[in-house]
């Protein structure tokens, strides 16, 4: 049958609800319970190539970026290789170094997106290893790679992507699993995050069942002109992604920070007009995040606080909205659900077309 958006207002919602789906099929028949890691024979990389590898390197664009830098730290906490994600749009003009031993990993929905095949093409031509992490299969940039993950999310229409870029974290978790396992990372360790992975697809269902609550929140945020969305470490790619999401459907200003570069400059913004989105997992900086919410707080910010069941937020005033557990590494693709459901909500109430934002195109195919 012909993919359409059955019953549903928009294709973004539709997608949205099919995370659960796609998440599935992401992970199908690539855990290995046994050994704690995963198989993905498409990346075409034995154990010696693997142990080989002595720095990743991600390039995408967009969104595809962002989940590139959740990708980035899932490498370096499992496979403790150095990792980073760098803008493909940026890449190739800076004559970058290419190295013998750099894994280059390129992130794209489409395959098609110009400034990231390019990228690839550039590493190619100098030499470099890349595999691609691709959902749409036999595109452009996945048949210029060396090797690669399909995303099995489906296919997506709307602009605003939701189900791919959950699919491209759970493919960066399985990427960091191997390579971990082949390195450093514990057996017990593995199969603690097999048992995570495995759980994903029914902790998004439960923060999706809870849409009509989380559009609530959306409603308040819609009428304001600015908003911020912060984290730190883990969250701040969550943070950039619920930002991106926002401004492309809403066309609210909405601008990402570090929450620990807000005293560093854009706390001087933070007013009643302007809410603040922020990502406060239970994990190692927790007490620090808390205190930055008393300062945007003390200024009379608004505050949405993305956060787990048990976070002592102390006497703050906010609207809290709890996420499920799970290990830490991989708390950053359920926290950037809710981000999707405030931007989806934020522009419905806003009337806007929600799968045809002005001035965007789904993959962008000219220079
Ligand atoms: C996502 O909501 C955006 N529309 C956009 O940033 C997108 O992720 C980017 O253009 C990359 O596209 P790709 O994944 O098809 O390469």
């Amino acid at each position: 049958a012909a993919y359409d958006a059955g019953d549903h207002e928009s294709y973004m919602h539709k997608e949205m609800l099919e995370q659960p789906v796609a998440a599935e099929r992401v992970l199908r028949g690539r855990l290995d319970d046994r050994f704690g890691t995963a198989h993905l024979g498409g990346l075409n990389m034995d154990a010696r190539d693997t142990r080989a590898i002595r720095r990743v390197k991600i390039l995408g664009c967009g969104s595809a970026y962002y989940v590139g830098q959740m990708g980035a730290a899932l490498v370096e906490e499992l496979a403790r290789i150095p990792a980073d994600a760098e803008a493909a749009s940026e890449f190739r003009y800076r004559d970058p170094v290419i190295e013998p031993d750099t894994l280059y990993v390129a992130v794209s929905q489409s395959g098609e997106t110009i400034d990231t095949l390019l990228a690839v093409q550039e590493i190619r031509r100098k030499g470099g290893r890349v595999v691609g992490l691709v959902n749409v299969v036999g595109s452009a940039i996945a048949r210029e790679c060396d090797g690669g993950i399909y995303l099995h999310a489906g296919p997506e229409v709307a602009v605003a992507s939701t189900k791919a870029l959950t699919n491209m974290f759970l493919g960066f978790a399985l990427l960091a699993l191997q390579l971990g396992r082949v390195r450093d990372l514990s057996i017990a360790d593995g199969k603690r995050l097999i048992a995570g992975l495995a759980r994903i697809p029914e902790q998004i269902q439960e923060i999706l069942d809870r849409e009509a609550e989380i559009g609530e929140v959306a409603q308040q945020l819609a009428d304001a002109e600015s908003l911020f969305f912060v984290g730190r470490v883990r969250g701040y790619p969550v943070a950039r992604e619920g930002a991106q999401k926002f401004k492309e459907i809403s066309y609210r200003h909405a601008e990402a920070y570090q929450t620990s570069e807000l005293k560093h400059g854009p706390l001087a913004l933070v007013s009643e007009q302007v809410p603040t989105v922020a990502i406060v997992p239970d994990d190692e900086l927790t007490d620090r995040n808390v205190g930055a919410l008393h300062e945007i707080a003390a200024r009379r910010g608004p505050l949405v606080v993305i956060t787990h069941e048990g976070v002592d937020l102390g006497e703050v005033q906010c609207v809290r909205i709890d996420v499920p557990r799970n290990e830490r590494e991989l708390d950053p693709v359920l926290l950037v659900v809710p981000l999707q459901l405030l931007a989806y909500h934020a522009a419905l109430r806003l009337g806007h077309d929600i799968d045809k934002p002005r001035n965007l195109a789904k993959s962008v195919t000219v220079e």
